[in-house]
């Protein structure tokens, strides 16, 4: 779930960044990896290769002894384990020359079955639709040595309305009695809601659209299916939220709050989600008991609490987070929807599908000697690049968990100098100091994480434990008042039932059971026969909430992730021309017209490529340097135009920000951050 603009990849429009931006750092100092010792988890996944050489346990590269972390996927070698003629490795291997291991895998996230799902669809009946793989459609460049580091910013203009719409202004606009599609009542006098009148309307009948909002209904498929053609759509200025889209005084429901955990490979991401929900009842007794033992036969037994999380053979296997994992659990002041990412720098991917969501971030690191350090350095660390694209996605508070304290005597000293290391980084990427809280915490030995310490060692930390930490985050604004629009993260569709789930999280508006949506890019109209929010029957679901929508009256192969649902009348674009404004990472490879990329937008990727250069930009001020420039190189901001393979749903970052955030990566590297300021074409049927 994201936000912002202003410049660079802080999006916000109410924080200037570059007050913050520290240009010149030396980043130098920052990378030697120290090899004094490292957590003893972490030694499940080392194994040893052929003297000379250690094979990582990941990506099972054979990497020069000289070498503290993998050469490939730069997971940390331990230290400890030196030579070891035994070239066998427990974790499944996978070959780097195949299409990346993230193209095989579903496209989103995955909910954990934590608890009992109501109407979920069982999981024998259900299958995850799988999109189609980008490998086979792009020649992407081949570069491997592009960087990711970001010390420069993107200069943004300022976002109109977007987020405006907090609570604060909540009841604007909203058309009490009249129908969603705006029937011209008068606003804010009724407290009676209508739900007769209410675009949705759960009948059968095919809906007929407001002839003056120039909407074409136009056939139906296969006699179920409503499909609406493109053409001149409603105008936003015209829409009027009924009611009950707006959150009142009288719901008393804890608000949700999505919270990405993110951070370098092995940190111990999963083990702290599991843990926390463990400690929060909501993992039982028996579900850890059965984790714990089955862990351990297959000689991974302080994966126990990151089994809650990582809930496939493989993941299990290889000991690492492949997708994003789902899970929930009730703080004093939320409903907290958990992302669990993957930190792999190949399933990067997946934690921009996952974490997009997010209105919030903790970034976990591990504390001990040279983990940390593997994790900030500049070309194969991902705490950096994952703190960086957490700030695009518009999160501005973060928790940074300084986990494994347990592994360095819980020392104050180790503490600081993460704190002072990393919290460079942050500054840097434009998070605020009044914004990050730091937590020293053992998610192994269950320190400071739903309690204060109760390890004497820890005794110096006067600060919140993390589930207070959790509390202390503010929401941010919703977009109630606008039409309905939920990126689809997922799509479930069960065999005997011939029904459709999807999950996402809503953007703007609300959705209710009954109500009618446009299923886009299909255009294809279904209905929401129920609904599902923190693994709940809801009736009702309104922009920030993470849902899963059953829908009714569509096919499945009609439904796909990364397309969009939305309020008929306002559909979503669909294009594949668009302009972006770019702010260019630290690659080495310059960024040329025909430069291939792989593009990302909300839930959906694309191969792209650059068909031109417009200008270059001022960082400081946004405006132009330069017409035309023949390429671009690291740190620059651009007006570049890109044409994509396959039509995306977009919309300008002005217009709504999660639809109008993306993402330039190649070769497994991101080079780039951006937002769309045009879209040239419309796709036509
Ligand atoms: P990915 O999802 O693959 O990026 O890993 P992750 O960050 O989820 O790490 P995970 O939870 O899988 O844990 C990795 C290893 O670190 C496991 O062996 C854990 O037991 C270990 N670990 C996690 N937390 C702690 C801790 O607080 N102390 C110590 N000593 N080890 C820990
Ligand atoms: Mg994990």
């Amino acid at each position: 779930m994201p936000r912002k603009v202003d410049s660079g990849f802080d999006y916000d429009d109410d924080y200037d960044v570059y007050e913050d931006y520290d240009y010149d750092y030396d980043y130098a100092d920052d990378y030697e990896v120290e090899e004094k010792g490292t957590a003893p988890e972490t030694k499940d996944k080392q194994k040893i290769g052929s003297i000379g050489v250690w094979r990582c346990p990941i990506c099972t590269f054979d990497n020069e002894d000289s070498m503290s972390a993998c050469d490939i996927c730069g997971v940390l070698r331990d230290p400890l384990v030196k030579v070891n003629t035994d070239s066998h490795t427990a974790a499944a291997p996978f070959k780097f020359n195949a299409p990346s291991p993230d193209d095989l895998v579903s496209n989103g996230l995955r909910s954990m079955k934590l608890k009992s799902r109501g109407n979920v669809l069982s999981e024998k009946e259900t299958n995850i639709l799988v999109e189609p793989e980008l490998a086979t459609k792009r020649s992407l460049l081949s570069e491997r040595e592009t960087n990711i580091p970001v010390e420069s910013e993107l200069a943004i203009e300022g976002p109109e309305s977007s987020s405006a719409s907090g609570t604060g202004d909540k009841h604007n606009g909203v058309n009490e009695e009249g129908s969603a599609s705006g029937s011209g009542t008068e606003r804010g006098k009724s407290n009676v809601v209508n739900e007769e009148d209410s675009a949705s309307g759960s009948g059968n009948e095919p809906e007929l659209f407001d002839s003056s909002m120039s909407v074409q209904t136009l056939s139906f498929k296969s006699g179920k299916a409503e499909i609406i053609s493109e053409g001149k759509t409603a105008s936003i200025s015209q829409y009027n939220p009924d009611t009950w889209m707006i959150p009142s005084k009288e719901d008393d429901e804890l608000s949700q709050l999505n919270l990405a955990i993110v951070g370098h490979v092995d940190s111990g991401k999963s083990t702290l989600s599991g843990r926390l929900l463990h400690l929060l009842g909501q993992i039982s007794q028996k579900d850890m008991h059965k984790y714990q033992k089955e862990a351990k036969q297959l000689g991974k037994g302080s994966f126990a609490y990151a089994w809650a999380l990582d809930e496939s053979a493989e993941e299990r296997e290889r000991g690492i987070t492949m997708t994003v994992g789902v899970a929930f659990f009730t703080s004093k002041k939320y409903h907290v929807v958990l992302l669990d990412s993957p930190g792999h720098r190949d399933f990067v991917p997946k934690m921009i599908s996952g974490a997009t969501q997010a209105d919030a971030a903790i970034i976990v690191v591990d504390a001990s000697m040279g983990s940390f350090e593997a994790g900030i350095d500049a070309t194969r660390g991902q705490t950096r690049e994952h703190a960086q694209l957490v700030r695009s996605f518009g999160v501005d508070q973060i928790i940074v968990v300084v986990n494994k304290m347990d592994a360095v005597g819980y020392s104050k000293e180790r503490f600081d100098v993460v704190k002072q290391k990393l919290g460079t980084f942050l500054r840097s990427y434009g998070f605020k100091d009044s914004s990050v809280v730091w937590i020293p915490a053992s998610a192994m030995e269950n320190q400071n994480l739903i309690a204060s310490p109760s390890d004497a060692r820890l005794s110096w930390f006067k600060g919140p434990s993390l589930l207070d930490a959790i509390d202390s985050l503010k929401l941010p604004a919703r977009d109630y008042s606008k039409p309905l629009l939920m990126p689809i993260c997922d799509v479930m569709k069960s065999n005997s039932q011939s029904q459709v789930s999807v999950c996402g999280k809503l953007e703007s508006g609300a959705i209710r059971t009954g109500f009618k949506v446009l299923v886009m890019p299909s255009r294809e109209v279904a209905v929401a026969r129920s609904l599902e929010k923190d693994a709940q029957q809801c009736k009702i679901a309104r922009a920030g909430d993470s849902v899963t929508v059953h829908l009714q009256g569509i096919e499945g192969n009609s439904v796909r992730a990364g397309g969009v649902i939305c309020h008929p009348d306002y559909p979503v674009k669909v294009a594949n021309h668009l302009e972006l404004k770019i702010l260019v990472l630290d690659i080495s490879t310059p960024i040329l017209i025909g430069s291939q990329l792989e593009f990302h937008i909300h839930h959906a990727k694309e191969a792209a490529r650059i068909v031109k250069i417009s200008s270059l930009l001022d960082p400081k001020t946004g405006k132009t340097t330069k017409k035309s420039p023949r390429c671009l190189v690291a740190k620059q901001n651009a007006i570049v135009e890109v044409v994509l393979q396959e039509a995306v749903c977009v919309e300008e970052y002005s217009n709504c920000r999660a639809l109008g955030r993306v993402f330039l990566r190649v070769s497994g590297r991101t080079v780039g951050l951006g937002v769309v300021t045009q879209i040239f074409n419309k796709m036509e049927d």
